[in-house]
């Protein structure tokens, strides 16, 4: 029993209730954004509650390359020292980005906008990934880029003296595109615009504002949304305490649904709106699910979900819906192998271009364990049931959700379910297996023959 080099293979096995409650790790959105931020800020910006999974390190040392103090005070307390909008220097050397496509692509648009040369890689999946929907929009404001086909990584960015403001419709729904813009813009002068047809997650847009940027934004007749940023504004540092990640909750949120018997709370977690597509579409199908203890910490709404195993529906998820559930696609198709009837998820074509492509890695993986599938170019649909054979090892294909969304799989399928690598988890949840065992999950290492 051997697994390819560096993979560890992790099997979950069918579990009782799980009952108790979790604390997931801070917001991965938030917590890249408040160390970008925080490096561009005139002083020293306080986080609480970061993130400490590799995409966000991945982050922190990006920002010491570019000459900003990043230091961990204890578990979760960072301090950071930053530079002033404009004030970032030139990378010695490459920036590596690993597999963090947020990651990666804010920090573009960050340094995209001073007069030096930055280069960056990824991991094997990030290199696949398209960086063109960022670069095209930093073209136009005058930054060079020079990548490999097809605009892929590794690629080089070189801001001009003066970078042009631009006025931009977004062409996908993306909140990376949209961040990527408006962080070139803090140092661009004059007004530069962005128009977001479709609403998505707005945390760069709260956050500037809470750090002094001159921002407005105004919702249109149509419900498109104009962002307008003032450049060359100083950023004042903030305190931030950054609640904690719905992308992540989901999965304990989805063990207890499928898992019989189930009682858990899953403490802190951020409710934004543009974030909680994947509690409406659970509750439509029938969970049992709800949020106590509302309040606001650090500018976003926060709560405590509380879950109780249900018995589940299919329903059809609308496009409209995607930007605010996008990453949590792979573990509702989980929900849905446990529905009855189909679910369909329609307009998910941006699940292709993710970590993995999303919508090949969950068919492969459901088949495997006994879940009937259809796909079509933008569309998943799981025919659901009551039985859920099992059994099956699925290729996580260095994708953190994949990897997880299968594990949960094996906690109520009937045989156990491998994953060939747990080692991407660690990525956006080092904390998953630890916290899901007190809750009463069972995983064992495994073999792959
Ligand atoms: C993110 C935006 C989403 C999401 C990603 C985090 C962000 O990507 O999938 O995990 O923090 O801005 P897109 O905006 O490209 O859809």
């Amino acid at each position: 029993m051997a697994s390819t080099d560096g993979q560890k293979p992790l099997r979950a096995l069918r579990s009782g209730p799980l009952k108790g409650t979790i604390r997931p790790p801070g917001d991965k959105s938030i917590s890249h954004r408040s160390l970008m931020l925080g490096a561009l800020a005139v002083g020293e910006t306080t986080i609480d509650g970061l993130l400490e999974g590799g995409d966000i390190l991945s982050t922190a040392a990006a920002m010491r390359s570019f000459g900003a103090t990043v230091t961990q005070e204890k578990p979760g307390s960072w301090r950071v020292k930053g530079l002033g909008v404009g004030g970032l220097i030139e990378p010695d050397g490459v920036i590596d980005y690993g597999n963090a496509g947020t990651g990666v692509r804010l920090a573009m648009g960050l340094a995209g906008s001073h007069s030096f040369a930055t280069t960056f890689t990824g991991d094997a999946s990030l290199v696949k990934r398209p960086m063109g929907r960022i670069l095209e929009p930093l073209r136009r404001m005058g930054i060079q880029a020079i990548a490999r086909s097809e605009d892929r990584l590794p690629l080089t960015i070189k801001g001009p003296d003066v970078p042009v403001p631009i006025e931009y419709k977004l062409a996908v729904a993306s909140a990376q595109v949209k961040s990527a813009i408006l962080l070139a813009a803090l140092n661009t002068p004059g007004t530069t615009t962005v128009i977001e047809p479709v609403a998505t997650r707005d945390h760069t847009e709260r956050m500037l504002a809470a750090f002094g940027a001159g921002i407005s934004t105004k919702i249109g007749e149509d419900g498109a949304k104009t962002i307008a940023l003032d450049g060359r504004i100083d950023l004042k540092p903030q305190a931030i305490a950054v609640p904690g990640d719905p992308s992540s909750a989901a999965f304990a949120i989805v063990a207890a649904l499928i898992v019989e018997g189930s009682d858990v709370l899953v403490e802190n977690i951020l409710l934004n709106p543009t974030r909680i597509g994947l509690i409406d579409t659970l509750t439509e199908m029938g969970a049992d699910l709800s949020v106590d203890n509302r309040r606001v910490v650090g500018g976003e709404e926060v709560g405590d979900i509380r879950v109780r195993s249900s018995k589940l529906r299919g329903v059809v998820v609308p496009p409209a819906r995607a930007p605010s559930m996008i990453d949590e696609y792979p573990v509702l198709a989980i929900a849905a192998a446990f529905a009855e009837g189909e679910t369909k998820m329609d307009g998910v074509g941006e699940l292709r271009v993710k970590e993995s492509d999303r919508i090949a890695t969950m068919v492969a993986g459901l088949t495997a364990n006994g879940v009937r599938t259809t796909e079509g170019p933008e569309t998943l649909t799981v025919h659901g049931g009551d039985r859920v054979p099992g059994g099956g090892t699925v290729a996580t294909a260095l994708d953190h959700r994949i990897a997880m969304s299968f594990l949960v799989l094996g906690l109520a399928a009937e045989n156990p379910v491998t994953i060939d690598d747990a080692s991407p988890i660690a990525t956006s949840f080092p904390e998953f297996r630890e916290q899901m065992r007190t809750l009463g999950a069972a995983f064992e290492e495994a073999g792959i023959g």
